[in-house]
Order: C-alpha cells, then sequence, then structure tokens
C-alpha cells in the first residue's frame, strides 16, 4: 500500500501513512495561468493499493477536478487498488431537490467518480451518509464526533451538554454524550431554502449555569452557530464551546462565532483551518487497517 497526499491534504496524508507506517508519495500539482489543474505521480504505482488523500473544501471545485485526475491516473498507470480518503465530501448538502429543477450535486459528484472507477471511499461524516451508502460505490462514512468530544473531556469539560443545533445533528450529540456523559438536546433549526438563512430557537432546553458543546458537522458561513450561541447564552448557559468536523469558515465564520459569545471554536484536519486541532488521521488508519 502506498498512501499518496494529494494537494488539498498533504499533512494529512503524511499523518495517515505514519500511523500506517507505510510510504507517503504526494502529487505534484500546479494551477496553469489559466486555472486549470495539473497533477503528477511521482512514483510508479503499478500494481499497488494506492489510498489518495484528496478532502474537496472550497475551492471545492479544483479539489475535485484534482481528485478525478488523480483517480483516473492511478488507474492508467496500473494501480492494482485505488481507495480514495475524502475527508470532506464536497457538495452533499444537496441531496436532493428541495425546489423543483434543482440539480442533485451530490448525485453527479458520485456518478462521476464512479465513471472514472473508484470502487472503494472513505470519508468523514458526511451530510448525506444514506446518500453515500447507496450508490454502489464501497464507502466508509465514519465519525470524528468522539474526537471531538475526547478532545473537550481532555480539556476538562467532562459533564458538559452535547447540544445539537438543529434536528439532524441529534446523532452528533447523542454519539458526544457517549463520551462526556453530560446529557445531551437539540435546538430547533430551519433554514430558508431561498436566501439560505438559518433560524434556531430554544425549545425547552435547561441550560442555566451549565458548560455547552454544539456539535455540528460542518460551519460554513457560522450562520447557525452564531445563532445557536446566541441562544444558548440568552437561557443562561455558564460557557458555551463549539465543536465541528468540517471547519469551513468561509468569511471570517470563527470570528462571528467568537464574537456571539463561543469560548472556543474546535475543528478536525479533515479541512485544514485555525481551528483544526483534532486529527481524523487515526480513524482513516483504523479504516484502511480494516479495509
Ligand atoms: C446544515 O445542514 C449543516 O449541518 C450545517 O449546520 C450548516 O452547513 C452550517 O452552515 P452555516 O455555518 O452557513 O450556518
Amino acid at each position: 500500500m502506498i498512501v499518496v497526499p494529494g494537494p488539498a491534504s498533504h499533512d494529512l496524508g503524511f499523518k495517515i501513512a505514519n500511523l500506517l507506517g507505510v510510504k507517503a508519495v504526494p502529487v505534484e500539482s500546479k494551477i496553469f495561468p489559466d486555472g486549470e489543474s495539473y497533477v503528477r505521480f511521482t512514483e510508479s504505482v503499478k500494481d499497488r493499493h494506492v489510498v489518495i488523500v484528496q478532502t474537496t473544501s472550497p475551492p471545492q471545485d479544483t479539489r475535485l477536478i484534482q481528485l478525478f485526475l488523480m483517480a483516473d491516473a492511478a488507474h492508467a498507470l496500473g494501480a492494482k487498488n485505488i481507495t480514495l480518503v475524502t475527508p470532506y465530501f464536497a457538495y452533499s448538502r444537496q441531496d436532493k431537490s428541495f425546489i423543483e429543477g434543482e440539480a442533485v450535486s451530490v448525485k453527479t459528484i458520485i456518478d462521476l467518480l464512479k465513471a472514472i472507477g473508484v470502487k472503494k471511499l472513505i470519508t468523514v461524516n458526511p451530510h448525506s451518509p444514506k446518500f453515500l451508502e447507496k450508490t454502489g460505490i464501497k464507502t466508509m462514512n465514519l465519525s470524528a464526533i468522539s474526537l471531538l468530544a475526547q478532545y473537550f473531556k481532555d480539556k476538562g469539560l467532562s459533564g458538559a451538554l452535547a447540544v445539537a443545533p438543529g434536528k439532524r445533528a441529534t446523532v452528533m450529540a447523542v454519539e458526544a454524550e457517549r463520551v462526556l456523559k453530560g446529557g445531551c438536546d437539540c435546538l430547533k433549526t430551519k433554514r430558508d431554502l431561498v436566501t439560505g438563512r438559518v433560524s434556531v430557537e430554544a425549545g425547552k432546553l435547561d441550560v442555566k449555569g451549565r458548560n455547552v458543546i454544539v456539535f455540528d458537522d460542518i460551519i460554513s458561513t457560522g450562520g447557525t452557530m452564531v445563532e445557536a450561541v446566541r441562544i444558548l447564552k440568552n437561557l443562561g448557559a455558564k460557557k458555551v464551546y463549539v465543536a465541528c468536523v468540517h471547519a469551513l469558515l468561509i468569511g471570517n465564520a470563527d470570528k462571528k462565532i467568537l464574537k456571539s459569545g463561543a469560548k472556543k471554536i474546535v475543528g478536525t484536519d479533515t479541512v485544514p483551518s485555525p481551528v483544526s486541532v483534532v486529527s481524523v488521521a487515526p480513524i482513516i488508519a483504523d479504516a484502511l487497517r480494516r479495509k
């Protein structure tokens, strides 16, 4: 087995290779003046199990093209077996037509991966796990929530309340609760399908005087977390922390969240960012050992 860190996941690829005790051979890559991508394998992949590690956070279109180029070239160069590790799977929030006529982007990405012969995929907290499980590609959807919860536990926050900012994220709060053992609850979120603006309702949350950690899969613009933190502070929470797997942090999202009263933001290295202090390398290495 060799690990090929793509241009978007250089450090994570090396960490995974180190944990597995195998060689990491990053591709050579560049962007041409007109914006097109170039990749080149620098070592033979013939007859080898090639693990390509490439996240698809912004600029996601470029990251995806690089991923397609790497997977297709690995096939063409005679790799025996190819596993794609795509820690953040772009476009997976559009997993159906919410408004008539919309393209289902995650389906298109999957179809393209299948067309270039991808058969095995490892991803972390994808937004549409059910969709990815039914694609015909052998997919392992890992979760980094326990790692995030453990981070907070190690910082002395055992017993903190795990909160989901919306019903869909409840599964994450439940998972975090198993580590933190301080109970879990859920806020109600509603997103305007046209403007994308999120409104959050408190429901009957009892957070007075408690340390609270809000868990979500993605922080994009930060709108959801800003609302969640504001409500939890208004309800009398002592300290509010924010945890997410994929810290996209578009347009100063981290600053906005901290300004709204959050004590700290913690993310993982599925997407490299200033808050990505938890590494998903151990769970990916484990998954590759099991494959
Ligand atoms: C939505 O369903 C996701 O789980 C996140 O809550 C969302 O992507 C966060 O977006 P933003 O940071 O822009 O509110």
